[in-house]
């Protein structure tokens, strides 16, 4: 969440932590790549981009307007050549048993109703010696520096509670076990940054958690202002700091 435009929009944060993700999937010359939940598709564009030696990634996601949406962004003969998108639901997957060398599903995870059927699925698809991650953030890991700190915690305890499963992240490892993958090994990402400037992911999470609090009428817009402008003046100080892990797990079959 909040940082799906990572790649059109340039984050620099969420550059380097895809950069990140994509050396755990070690990308190989003619692999084929699944990534369940592409949202926007800016995942496709920076793996064909950074990694022109894949053979193909197919993007898909149930939602058709933001598929319509990524299409729309492929502009390169590159892309056109690599990058595919389908409309499709991730605990059905539509593709033949061991059709894909890597699979990724990033951020999705949580807003799927059958959260363990997806990891089966990907498992299915697999080819034998294949790499998967699964990887979701945990929203109560966020640190924000503050003089504010109840209001902080209170902001992101009612925003962790208030989503679907906000603490999905620490479930992750348990479930993969349970698929019975040749191998699998739990690792943590951390995003920081020392800047809360609108290109970070800090800032944007920031916002969206005003947004989505203030909707849900579980915290006062005014009350939430003032932790904004807080922000904004502790990083006017060259104080800021903000973290939050992003949960991964690497299953190879
Ligand atoms: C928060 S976005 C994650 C985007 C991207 N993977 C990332 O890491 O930034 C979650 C995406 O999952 C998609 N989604 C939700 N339920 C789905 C399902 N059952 N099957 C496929 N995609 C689904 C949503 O439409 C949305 O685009």
């Amino acid at each position: 969440m909040a940082q799906e435009n990572f790649y059109t929009e340039v984050y620099p944060d969420i550059i380097e932590q895809w950069r990140f993700y994509l050396d755990l999937l070690e990308l190989e010359e003619g692999d084929k790549v699944l990534d369940i939940g592409c949202n926007r598709g800016d995942t496709e564009l920076f793996m064909v981009n950074s990694n022109p030696q894949i053979a193909k990634v197919v993007g898909i996601d149930i939602d058709e307007l933001k598929l319509s949406d990524a299409s729309k962004k492929v502009s390169t003969e590159l892309e056109r050549e690599k990058i595919e998108f389908q409309k499709m639901d991730a605990c059905n997957l539509e593709f033949e048993d061991e059709s894909f060398d890597k699979v990724i599903c990033a951020e999705t995870i949580e807003w799927i109703e059958e959260p363990q059927r997806v990891i089966q699925e990907v498992k299915r698809v697999l080819k034998p010696q294949g790499i998967a991650i699964i990887q979701h953030s945990d929203f109560d890991t966020q640190v924000f520096s503050t003089t504010k700190l109840s209001l902080t915690r209170e902001i992101i305890n009612k925003f962790t509670d208030s989503g679907p499963d906000g603490t999905i992240g620490r479930k992750l490892l348990g479930w993969c076990k349970r698929v019975a993958f040749k191998e699998i090994k739990p690792v943590i990402y951390s995003v920081i940054n020392d800047s809360f400037k609108k290109n970070y992911y800090s800032y944007q999470v920031a916002q969206m958690m005003k947004e989505w609090l203030t909707s849900q009428q579980l915290i006062e817009e005014e009350r939430l202002n003032e932790w904004l402008e807080y922000l904004q003046r502790i990083d006017e100080k060259g104080e800021f700091f903000y973290s939050i892990n992003r949960n991964l797990v690497i299953c190879r079959k």
